[in-house]
């Protein structure tokens, strides 16, 4: 398995735990970040419902609440709870800390696409 390509887009001390920072310059596009006790946490800042922004909304145990129709993504796996019908997993990639950094990883290669996590259908 090839090692990720690592892409620095936020400084670790812009986000306290339990709040979510919106970063829209990424390679995956707009990303709502989420600081928990396990880490660093990024989903599509993008509600797959009718398009909100998740980093509008706020934190609910391990979710993110869309502010719009209050769907509630969980950050791991990007599955919906509380969801209008027929709302689908929120994408969701992987974020690493280092240094003071957070860093996107890309799947390494010439595409560079950011390496998602498979959200649950
Ligand atoms: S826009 Fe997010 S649940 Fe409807």
């Amino acid at each position: 398995m090839d090692t990720p390509h690592l892409v620095p887009i936020a400084r670790a001390a812009d986000i306290a735990e339990g709040m979510i920072l919106r970063v829209a310059d990424t390679p995956a596009g707009p990303l709502a970040i989420v600081r928990m006790e396990d880490g660093y946490h990024a989903l599509r800042d993008r509600c797959p419902h009718a398009a909100a922004r998740l980093s509008e909304g706020f934190i609910d145990g391990r979710a993110v609440v869309c502010p719009t129709h209050f769907a509630a993504f969980d950050v791991v796996t990007g599955v919906a709870r509380d969801a209008p019908k027929s709302c689908p997993a929120v994408a969701i990639f992987v974020i690493t800390e280092q240094s003071g950094w957070l860093y996107l990883a890309l799947q390494a290669g010439h595409s560079d696409a950011p390496c998602s996590k498979e959200p649950a259908p």
